[in-house]
């Protein structure tokens, strides 16, 4: 039986959230530029994003950009910018065409001008799209997103719109960048590192890690579908007994 149809589609994470590592490795091990890493990069996502839309997955984010990727070489941030807003002014017609509602996570306002304005008409064209949601997470971190939704948090209760008393995890999870989404189940990192890199940390809270050695540029359907095999076999039980869990079906 191949891969896929190993998968229980009854059975599938409703959001995966990806870190698509190991660009600027993989194209040094073939003696090439960073930058052509991330050329490379962008056909993995086209895959991904379609190897997800065509299994089922509801919620789909991808780490392009981080709040500290600022840091790196200024022709490379460079590269990368040009690159989104290239992808984007490419892809959007086959994004609308397969039922694809793009959303942006992220500090947007930091972004250039033209990113910005790009995206925005990306996702107005795919707004009324209802399959996968692909949200792209650009100048985002996990702590200047807590910070942001602690300081308009402050700002509501202030302004007496709403008592601290009454601040719970539903409340502070509306204040978050991911409001509209659910939490991710699965969270996926390529080339071989172990850590979450200030990403998504509130809302991976209970998320099950799959860590591959793979490259993203390297990183396709079948090890999409490898990802999800291991999910499959995972045992969620969210602080209660393994008892419990089998009593109790996990994927209502
Ligand atoms: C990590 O590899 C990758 C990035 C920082 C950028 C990811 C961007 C893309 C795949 C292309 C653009 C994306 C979209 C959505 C159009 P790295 O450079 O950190 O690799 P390294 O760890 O080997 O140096």
């Amino acid at each position: 039986m191949d891969i896929l149809q190993s998968i229980d589609r009854t059975r599938l994470p409703k959001h995966i959230a990806i870190i698509m590592d190991g660009n600027g490795r993989w194209a040094k091990e073939r003696g090439q530029d960073r930058v052509y890493g991330h050329h490379e990069g962008v056909l993995s996502v086209r895959e991904i994003v379609n190897g997800c839309a065509e299994i089922g997955i509801q919620y789909l984010t991808l780490y392009a950009f981080s709040t500290e990727n600022w840091n790196r070489p200024k022709e490379e941030v460079n590269a990368l910018m040009e690159l989104l807003v290239n992808t984007i002014r490419k892809e959007v017609e086959e994004l609308k065409k397969n039922n694809i509602k793009l959303h942006v996570i992220g500090d947007i306002e930091s972004l250039p001008e033209v990113c910005q304005r790009e995206l925005a008409e990306a996702k107005e064209i795919t707004a009324g799209n209802n399959g996968l949601n692909l949200i792209l997470a650009l100048s985002y971190s996990s702590r200047w997103e807590i910070v942001e939704a602690a300081k308009k948090l402050a700002k509501d209760a202030m302004e007496g719109k709403l008592k601290p008393e009454d601040i719970d995890d539903k409340t502070f999870h509306s204040y978050l960048n991911t409001a509209e989404f659910p939490d991710p189940e699965l969270m996926i990192r390529t080339s071989g590192e172990y850590r979450i890199s200030n990403f998504l940390v509130y809302q991976l809270a209970y998320a099950e890690f799959y860590f591959t050695p793979v490259h993203w540029p390297e990183f396709r359907k079948p090890n999409l579908y490898e990802a999800l095999l291991d999910y499959q076999q995972r045992e969620r039980r969210f602080g209660k007994t393994s008892e419990q869990i089998q009593t109790t079906p996990q994927h209502a």
